[in-house]
């Protein structure tokens, strides 16, 4: 029997999470999961910490303001959407776009672990300090912004090496001067930092929480 394939694989998460009624009262106050988009067989994932309106309204990550600020970044470097896949921590949009909730983070965790080890990317790119925090708890967003760590996730039967690389939220930069041009330039480092992990991993033990 030929193996599942990636989309398949993500497919039984987004079921997974239906299913086991992740987070039921953000479920209840949302229109719809907003699960990812983009592609399963890039070497590039995008993590925001939750969907605002106009993502609980498409179904979509990242389709509004931020969104098409993130698509300019990404026209920079020479990628579309499509070339990557991007998703957020939590995947109902908070009411009144309030930050996740650390309960809402934790309950929604394992399944971005799941999508990452489907996924195997080699650059993981977060995007604000909710989703930076998921892998480096107490880490400081204005301090640790576009400085590239190698982590090693650790999974159930499974391990990943993966260049981890925290970035300000494209939200929180788009109408702040100077930390758009943070992120800006941030951003523009992932094609070297992409080629740089290809070269031989220095592996750090380390697992999501
Ligand atoms: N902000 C996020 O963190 N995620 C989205 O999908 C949109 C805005």
């Amino acid at each position: 029997m030929p193996s599942a394939t990636k989309e398949e694989l993500l497919e039984k998460i987004r079921q997974n999470i239906l299913l086991s009624q992740v987070c039921p009262e953000l479920a209840k106050g949302a229109t719809q999961l907003v699960f990812g988009d983009g592609n399963p067989e890039s070497a590039i994932v995008f993590i925001g910490e939750a969907p605002g309106k106009k993502e609980d309204e498409t179904g979509l990550p990242f389709v509004g303001a931020a969104g098409k600020f993130l698509n300019e970044m990404l026209k920079t470097i020479g990628l579309i959407r499509s070339d990557v896949y991007i998703t957020n921590i939590v995947k109902y949009r908070p009411p009144n776009n309030r930050d996740p909730l650390p309960e809402e983070k934790k309950a929604f965790l394992p399944y971005l672990q799941r999508q990452l080890e489907v996924i195997r990317p080699q650059l993981v790119v977060t995007l604000g300090r909710h989703a930076a925090s998921c892998f480096l708890p107490g880490l400081s967003i204005s301090s640790e912004h576009g400085k590239a760590k190698r982590l090693t996730l650790a999974f159930d039967n499974d391990k990943l090496s993966i260049v981890l690389l925290p970035l300000f939220h494209p939200a929180a930069a788009l109408y702040n001067g100077s930390m758009r041009q943070t992120l800006i330039d941030d951003f523009s480092r992932i094609p070297m930092i992409i080629k740089a992990s290809a070269a031989k991993p220095n592996y750090e033990q380390l697992t999501l929480q």
